[in-house]
């Protein structure tokens, strides 16, 4: 039986799939810096794509908010008119937590749901390590592409199918972050069939088939790819 190190009542083996529940929730940050490589240059590069070309009263949503910390970025750069969608409650209360320290009534437009939001249209659409996690993504890309509009920006950054050579240097990024092998392990196992990382030309393939005209892979690193698109 593992027990964890920062939380000793926690066994893992209890919940052998990857959930997005409040022990997650509580320590995100730290979490997506440790697994996720370019986490904030990913976060700052979207902001400053959104800045260079959107006007600040823009509709923005991020898919997959989690904790926030994309939607705080962007409004502390001025973008007052912003959105977040989660399927977690318990990231959803703990970006409610932080969004309401900048804004009291931002809570109220952080939408709790697995399905896109309807009848809403948006200027730029942020999807930034979530979609992977979505089983129906050609529908839920379907979604997103139908509620921009016409020139809307979508910025897209997915886990990618990883050959043995990548996948062994983002195990060496998970031990220079301080992570133990079986750390790495088990969060490999758990993730099995939650996260299904498709091939960058897959990615590409579907961005096009759902109707964006112009497709350019803005950010890479260990297989992690952020794509930005636009709607004709
Ligand atoms: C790795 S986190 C995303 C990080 C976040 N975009 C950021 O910038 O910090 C993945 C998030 O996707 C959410 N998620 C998973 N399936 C979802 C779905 N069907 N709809 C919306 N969010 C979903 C999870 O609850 C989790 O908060």
């Amino acid at each position: 039986m593992h027990k964890n190190k920062e939380h000793p009542e926690t066994n893992y083996n209890d919940f052998p799939h990857w959930i997005f529940g409040a022990e997650i929730a509580n320590r995100f940050t730290d979490e997506a810096e440790k697994h996720i490589p370019d986490y904030w240059r990913v976060i700052e590069l979207t902001t400053n794509i959104l800045k260079d070309n959107l006007s600040k009263d823009s509709n923005i949503i991020d898919v997959g908010c989690a904790s926030g910390n994309t939607l705080l970025y962007l409004y502390k750069q001025g973008f007052p008119n912003l959105f977040g969608i989660d399927s977690s409650q318990e990231m959803l209360k703990v970006a409610g937590k932080n969004l309401s320290q900048v804004e009291k009534n931002f809570p109220s437009r952080l939408f709790y749901s697995q399905t896109f939001v309807e009848n809403m249209t948006f200027n730029a659409i942020i999807c930034n390590w979530t979609l992977h996690f979505i089983q129906e993504r050609q529908e839920y890309l379907k979604a997103i592409f139908d509620s921009l509009v016409s020139q809307g920006l979508f910025i897209l950054t997915e886990k990618t199918i990883q050959s043995q050579i990548i996948e062994n240097q983002y195990i060496v990024f998970k031990q220079n972050k301080g992570l133990s092998n079986e750390e790495i392990e088990r969060k490999k196992k758990q993730l099995k069939g939650v996260l299904n990382p498709w091939s960058i030309r897959a990615n590409l393939e579907l961005l096009t088939q759902t109707g964006f005209s112009q497709i350019e892979i803005v950010n890479a690193r260990l297989g992690f790819v952020t794509f930005l698109c636009i709607k004709p």
